[in-house]
């Protein structure tokens, strides 16, 4: 399920420039006297008419403060309000006017949101992270997450694999030391994760761990939460802390938690390199 809401608007290139190159909207739809422009989840139309809709607020939010203030210094031209955070409706933002002089609103929230990302943005935005919030994730959080990562695929549907979420202080500092520097974001988060596979159950489980693994990462990051894939811990001292039978596979023991950093993406081989077609 997507939606659309359109607005008149009696200035179109205007609009759709104030909106692709001061708020980074890109153009989802061109039709003939409309074009519908996406940020994140958020399809606005905006439609050629004789009259301009300037009803209601446009809000546009961003997973942290800092962009919000970035949003503030890219419109230091524009006439807009402080920026403040409201003890109401637990947000930071400043409100602006578009061309047409509709209002338009910059936020974060202050407490964590329910998932929102979109499909792209979320295989895009994902981050390995290594650095977090002092903030507990909730039980409430924390069932949702476990919830969509049953969806993993695994071989014959065999389902091999398992979660076990660790917060208790002592094996965080002992799981954190295991690979020293390589490890040691672990002990930074409020909980670690192990990703495992029981072979009893399948002879593709160290595939099926690794899947269900790098699912929940991307089920993690719909929710704002942070982790990061540490390897080599399919290791006997790590097992036998969790009481792991040795013959199980710990496909990785990943933080996970609110993010306390927003590191930029790594370079990318271009699409051209990675891709070979055989027709
Ligand atoms: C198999 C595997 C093992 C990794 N091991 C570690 C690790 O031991 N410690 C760590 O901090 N990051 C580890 N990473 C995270 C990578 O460094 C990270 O994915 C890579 O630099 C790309 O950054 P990104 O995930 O933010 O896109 C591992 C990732 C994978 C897939």
């Amino acid at each position: 399920m997507a939606g659309i809401i359109f607005l008149k608007t009696r200035n179109k290139e205007k609009v759709r420039e104030f909106y692709t190159k001061k708020i980074n909207m890109t153009v989802w739809l061109e039709q003939k006297d409309c074009i519908v422009l996406k940020h994140g989840n958020l399809l606005l139309g905006f439609c050629a008419r004789d009259e301009i809709d300037t009803q209601g607020i446009i809000t546009f939010f961003y997973s942290t403060r800092e962009e919000v203030d970035n949003m503030y210094d890219k419109l230091k031209e524009r006439e807009k309000t402080e920026l403040k955070e409201n003890e109401k409706y637990q947000i930071y933002h400043f409100f602006a006017k578009d061309p047409e002089n509709r209002v338009v609103e910059f936020q974060s929230f202050l407490h964590p949101v329910n998932s929102y990302l979109t499909g792209d943005e979320l295989l895009i935005t994902r981050r390995s992270i290594r650095y977090f919030e002092d903030r507990k994730v909730s039980d409430d959080t924390l069932w949702k997450l476990f919830e969509v990562s049953r969806y993993t695929p695994t071989s014959r549907n065999s389902q091999s694999y398992y979660f076990l979420a660790v917060s208790d202080k002592k094996k965080l500092e002992f799981l954190a030391s295991v690979r020293e520097k390589s490890s040691t974001p672990i002990v930074r988060a409020p909980l670690a994760v192990a990703i495992c596979s029981n072979p009893s159950k399948s002879k593709r489980h160290i595939q099926d761990g690794c899947i269900a693994a790098y699912h929940f990462t991307l089920a993690a990051w719909n929710f704002g939460l942070g982790t990061c894939w540490i390897g080599g811990m399919d290791r006997e001292d790590v097992k036998e802390a969790l009481g792991i039978p040795q013959e199980h596979y710990v496909a990785t023991v990943t933080p996970l938690g609110y993010p306390a950093e927003q590191p930029e993406p790594g370079s990318r081989r271009e699409t051209k390199e990675i891709i070979q077609f055989i027709r």
